[in-house]
């Protein structure tokens, strides 16, 4: 990779990598020693450098606290032969400008964002943990930096980018609530964008259907209720008398990336993957005849998450058990999607990019205690 912004590199002197149990990671909660950070000033981005991570100094104006500009990215990196590999970066790069055009923020240019990726993750890449559904979860995210309290876009704006090494997001399958009451987007909305304010949004319904049992919430269309959307963390697969259903992304659902991956998988698998409107319905009808076979999320925190229970009003659809017999497409991804992320499976999408030649040797300069 030819690295052609500059970025001043100042590394910590007090590493905290020694105190990670690996054979225990949370997810989420577990962040690596470094992070990326950029400015924006009205016309450019300026003063890129990569620091120890550390607490912000915010305004209490800070714009992005009062009116969500904030818009953020979830992506993973993991390592083929030794190496750090990031799986599909320019494509979280273009979904993060939509977001970004989508909120009235600036777009950042997709090789600065995919060069500051590879520095970060090269620089950090002990943290990366090994095994099946680990990986470095990395997060970029951008917020309005004006300290300005009316309605207003921002002028000004960071980019940031930290990592963290993360276990699986749902350790085990999960139960999901279908949600009529509260909606996620309307068409016309921010859904597709990724954007603080939707996730901030499901928060109450999530509380509530956790607290009556379920683990998340299956999000139906905002006008008729019928219409199976996502479920915030994830994209949703369903598999009906042998074909592969995913709700169409019509502008209220985020365009995921490992939806994207799957449908591709899966066709070249000899699967009839149909792209459509679904209803809640039409998945019931399914059971009751006996032709829902499998339903499972699909996102980059939680890979492939299998659904053992969909409770629709009084109606409870189970589902068979996870095993390669009952769950044969779930499984399948699953597995391959690991395994190519681990250089088991060959990459022949090209969807893997090494951190090779990053240039954060070229750019280290000095070494700091934490801040933090
Ligand atoms: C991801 O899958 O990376 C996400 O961003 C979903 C969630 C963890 C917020």
């Amino acid at each position: 990779m030819a690295v052609k912004f500059p970025v001043k590199v100042t590394t910590t002197s007090q590493s905290r990598l020694s105190s990670v149990d690996f054979n225990n990671i949370p997810f989420g909660k577990v962040i690596s020693d470094h992070m990326f950070v950029a400015d924006f000033d009205g016309k450019q981005w300026t003063d890129l450098r990569i620091e120890p991570f550390a607490n912000l100094n915010i305004s209490p104006a800070n714009l992005a606290l009062h009116y969500g500009q904030s818009i953020f990215e979830g992506m993973k990196a993991t390592k083929v032969h030794g190496e750090p590999v990031l799986f599909r970066p320019e494509m979280h790069a273009r979904r993060f400008n939509v977001s970004a055009e989508r909120m009235c923020m600036p777009q950042i240019p997709e090789e600065l964002f995919v060069q500051a990726l590879k520095m970060l993750v090269d620089l950090d890449r002990n943290w990366i943990p090994a095994g099946d559904d680990h990986a470095l979860y990395i997060r970029p995210l951008m917020f309005a930096t004006d300290e300005y309290f009316g309605v207003h876009t921002s002028e000004n704006y960071r980019f940031l980018v930290f990592t963290g090494p993360v276990g699986p997001y749902y350790p085990k399958p999960i139960k999901l609530w279908v949600e009529e009451v509260f909606t996620r987007a309307a068409q016309g909305g921010a859904g597709e964008a990724k954007c603080a304010g939707n996730y901030g949004a499901s928060l109450l319904p999530a509380q509530r259907a956790k607290a009556a049992g379920y683990d998340q919430v299956m999000w139906m269309d905002a006008v008729e209720k019928k219409y199976v959307q996502e479920v915030g963390t994830m994209n949703l697969f369903f598999v009906i008398d042998g074909k592969v259903v995913t709700p169409a992304t019509t502008g209220t659902i985020l365009r995921g990336v490992t939806r994207d991956s799957f449908t591709t998988l899966l066709k070249e698998w000899g699967y009839t993957v149909e792209d459509r409107l679904l209803s809640i319905a039409e998945i019931a009808d399914a059971y009751w005849r006996g032709t829902l076979q499998e339903c499972f999320g699909a996102g980059t925190a939680a890979v492939v998450s299998h659904v053992s229970e969909i409770t629709w009003r009084d109606r409870k659809l189970e589902l068979p058990p996870v095993d390669e017999t009952h769950r044969p497409v779930g499984t399948r991804l699953k597995k391959h999607i690991n395994q190519l992320r681990m250089g088991v499976q060959p990459d022949v999408h090209g969807w893997l990019q090494t951190c090779e030649n990053s240039g954060v040797d070229m750019f280290m300069e000095q070494e700091v205690g934490m801040v933090a």
